[in-house]
């Protein structure tokens, strides 16, 4: 019961309540929350113009389900999530919040503005004293901003339009603070406000800047405004303070010389029967600034004004020239509305506020769930205090509690994560994905892009290793290392490919390889003697655990037997640095290879550049289909590539291809992955959304990641995907991915690309996972336009 927001709202009150300006409705007291969070405003009472998902409406924007309201923002159309507060409200404070979502939600509305309607149906905007909409909400996703509203609003419905500039997603909590509007006002009406203009004096202006009603032919009606906000003006209304813009702006005053008498009507909700009435006046005799001098009122029950008025009249007082509030007595006369006329003392009549007492003896209004300090809430206050203190201490013990033992805790996960990586919500023992709905995983706790999803990414020399389930790495690594040991010294070092945390990758030739692997063994095109081989080397001050998952990588390679997969030739094991050998292909990458290719023109012909011949869409086509069958094969595995690109594949000179997992460890590639902190790396530009928000590696996300190979198979690789997009761009869109609703933004239709493939590229980029074709589909879709 002393939550984060309770403490908050405390220190508020407390702090506040030495505020000086005390009206007769006290906005420094009027700071209790009006039940969004606690739900005594009840669901029904949440209206929202839209919500982009059915996790995100406004009834769920408390702290469950995704844990905000989000609108699906078209930055066109403005956005509201509105509350019936069930009464006229005075309302005084705001406070916003981010998506929640146990605290990896992400968004979070910067600024926004306030609609208000005390009937539901004429809304006005809410403005500062300054004449400023906006208001500057959260800075991140998790702290709540509280915001007082300057002036205050007396409103029964309110809505929060968050401002949303650019495209990106807004989402927002919301607590309402205030009080009930026990006055009932809910307009006034007065000639317009004059300006006074004194010799040697600053001019005052005297008009109703706050006023939310209409200005016509000299006469304000309609609203309310300076008079109901529950500031009273300074004795001395010729000097600016805290709220004051400008001299004399807390007052609404008149000159006797236009007016016999100024005529005000105030309009309540209902019929009252009326006490009293408190008009605060400024009595600054020297500045010709008085009380009045009497007041007429009238009054109206239901359709006809009563003729009888109550009359008033004041002591005047040449003495003292504090501004004092004057009690009209109004003898217990019942009414809706009242026309008051107030006759002057002086040159001047300033009023700064007045509110009204009333019985609520012809309609009991509803209870009250405000509370005045003083009505037996301190001692509950005192506790709630005392417990703060306790709450800090046992706080101050958990953080130092937490230093030390989630210290502990992350690097075992980390460890962990690099061999097993986890699937939703836990273990990988359910490489299907669609057994998980986007909803079920964000209530199963699960991370979104957090560091530790990145790290798995990683294998022992900081290139990609394939995610295999818990299960099979256990029945493999029970078995002995099947592949040969190689002498050391017959590889000869030619380059170095890239390098990563725990080793390097180098390019070598291999002596005598194929005699060593003897007949039989398909060895990879060979021109000669020497064998060109990529060598996986382990360094020497690697960790305990980096060595133990570099020899599980080795089983694990193994076991992999397939025409379209580098294969694992041989392994040196027996002596420091471990290493493993795998197949090379003197082309290169596709990426490279393609991206030095240009479409036969007469250009290419005169300039030499190689070109990709007219059957160009057959050869390309002849790739598309070996990637599919060498991924269709390391899905019937249950194996999971995580970084399908073309450069992590390999072409020999018979234009075959062979999937490998090199790509991350390379500079060349560098840009292909987004770096958080400098250490963990990971592929955006072709992960499915699941796998950027939720950490989730399928065979359907390698399935997303084979259409964007394909596209850029089919541009040639002349661009990076998404090249116009930045890496925050591209991780936004992946949000809208997951929203599905329109506003993605999908790779385009290469020109070479026939529509039907297209169509399949698209298919894979299906937001929901059956919509996703599998490996085994792709390659009967691919294989029949290769015979052509
Ligand atoms: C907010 O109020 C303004 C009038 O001040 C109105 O034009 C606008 O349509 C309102 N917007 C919403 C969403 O209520
Ligand atoms: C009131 O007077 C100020 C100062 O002259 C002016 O800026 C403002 O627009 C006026 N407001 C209204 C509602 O007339
Ligand atoms: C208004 O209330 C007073 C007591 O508070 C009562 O005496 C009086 O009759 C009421 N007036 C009407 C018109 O009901
Ligand atoms: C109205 O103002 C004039 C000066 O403009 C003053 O002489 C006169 O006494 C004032 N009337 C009242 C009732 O104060």
């Amino acid at each position: 019961w002393c939550d984060r927001r309770t403490i908050m709202h405390l220190f508020l009150l407390l702090i506040l309540q030495a505020t000086a300006a005390i009206g007769q409705i006290d906005p420094a007291h009027c700071r209790y929350p009006l039940g969004m969070e606690d739900r005594r405003i009840k669901d029904d009472a949440l209206k929202a113009s839209s919500q982009w998902h059915e996790t995100t409406g406004p009834q769920l924007n408390r702290e469950e389900g995704d844990g905000a309201w989000c609108p699906a923002a078209l930055p066109s159309v403005s956005q509201y999530l509105e509350v019936d507060l069930g009464r006229l409200t005075f309302l005084t404070v705001i406070g916003t919040q981010g998506r929640y979502i146990r605290n990896s939600g992400n968004e979070f509305a910067r600024e926004y503005r306030v609609n208000y309607s005390r009937d539901g149906k004429l809304w006005k905007s809410w403005r500062n004293r300054q004449g400023n909409e906006i208001i500057e909400g959260n800075k991140d996703a998790y702290t709540s901003v509280i915001k007082d509203l300057r002036p205050p609003i007396v409103t029964r419905y309110v809505r929060l339009l968050p401002v949303t500039r650019l495209s990106t997603t807004v989402c927002m909590r919301v607590e309402l603070y205030g009080c009930s509007w026990d006055d009932g006002l809910i307009s006034y009406s007065a000639p317009e406000g004059q300006r006074m203009q004194p010799p040697g004096y600053p001019i005052a202006n005297l008009n109703d800047s706050t006023y939310d009603g209409v200005h016509e032919r000299g006469k304000l009606f309609g609203g309310l405004g300076q008079l109901t906000d529950g500031v009273i003006g300074q004795d001395d209304f010729t000097r600016t303070h805290e709220y004051s813009v400008w001299p004399g702006y807390d007052y609404l005053g008149w000159k006797n010389d236009s007016l016999e008498y100024v005529e005000m009507e105030f309009v309540f909700d209902r019929q009252r029967n009326f006490t009293s009435m408190k008009v605060h006046s400024n009595n600054m005799f020297s500045r010709d600034v008085k009380i009045f001098s009497s007041v007429s009122c009238w009054f109206k029950p239901h359709f006809v004004w009563e003729a009888e008025p109550v009359e008033f009249r004041t002591v005047l007082d040449d003495r003292n020239p504090s501004a004092r509030y004057v009690t009209v007595d109004l003898n217990h006369r019942t009414a809706k509305s009242l026309r008051c006329h107030f006759y002057f003392a002086d040159v001047w009549m300033m009023f700064s506020e007045i509110s009204f007492q009333s019985g609520n003896k012809h309609a009991p209004a509803a209870p009250s769930a405000s509370a005045t300090p003083d009505d037996g809430k301190t001692p509950i206050l005192i506790g709630c205090l005392v417990t703060i203190i306790l709450l800090l201490v046992i706080i101050i013990f958990l953080i130092l509690w937490c230093q030390y033992v989630c210290k502990v805790l992350e690097k075992t996960l980390i460890k962990q994560a690099l061999v097993f990586p986890t699937a939703c919500g836990g273990g990988y023992a359910e490489p299907d994905i669609t057994q998980c709905t986007p909803h079920q995983c964000f209530h199963s706790n699960a991370p979104h892009y957090a560091e530790t999803d990145i790290v798995r990414l990683q294998g022992v020399t900081g290139s990609n290793m394939y995610a295999v389930p818990a299960l099979t790495v256990d029945s493999l690594t029970r078995k002995d290392i099947s592949a040969a040991e190689f002498p050391r010294q017959q590889l000869i070092f030619r380059e170095k490919l890239g390098e990563g945390q725990f080793g390097e990758v180098h390019l070598c030739e291999a002596e005598g390889l194929p005699e060593f692997l003897g007949e039989g063994s398909p060895l990879p095109d060979r021109d000669g003697h020497s064998v060109l081989v990529a060598v996986k080397q382990l360094r020497a001050d690697a960790t305990s655990q980096a060595r133990n998952d570099f020899l599980k990588e080795i089983k694990i390679m193994s076991r992999l037997n397939d025409p379209n997969i580098i294969r694992l030739l041989c392994v040196c094991v027996s002596s420091d640095p471990l290493c493993m050998v795998t197949e090379y292909m003197e082309n290169g990458d596709l990426n490279m290879f393609l991206s030095q290719r240009e479409i036969e023109s007469t250009l290419t012909h005169a300039n030499n550049i190689p070109s990709v011949r007219l059957t160009i869409l057959s050869d390309l086509l002849h790739m598309a289909v070996q990637i599919s069958s060498g991924m269709k094969y390391l899905a019937s595995l249950n194996f999971v590539h995580r970084d399908l690109a073309t450069r992590n594949c390999l072409l020999d000179r018979r234009l075959t291809i062979k999937i490998a997992d090199f790509g991350m460890s390379r500079n060349l590639y560098s840009s292909d992955y987004y770096r958080i902190q400098g250490r963990a790396v990971l592929p955006i530009r072709w992960m499915a959304w699941e796998s950027i928000l939720l950490g989730k590696f399928t065979t359907a996300s390698d399935v997303w990641a084979f259409g964007v190979t394909l596209w850029e198979i089919f541009t040639l690789c002349k661009e990076q995907p998404y090249s116009l997009l930045s890496d925050e761009q591209v991780i936004e869109n992946t949000g809208e991915f997951f929203r599905n609703q329109g506003r993605q933004i999908f790779l385009y239709a290469p020109p070479l690309c026939p529509p039907s493939l297209f169509e399949l590229m698209m298919r894979c980029w299906s937001r929901d996972i059956p919509d996703r074709p599998t490996f085994e589909g792709l390659y009967q879709a691919l294989k029949p336009h290769v015979n052509q």
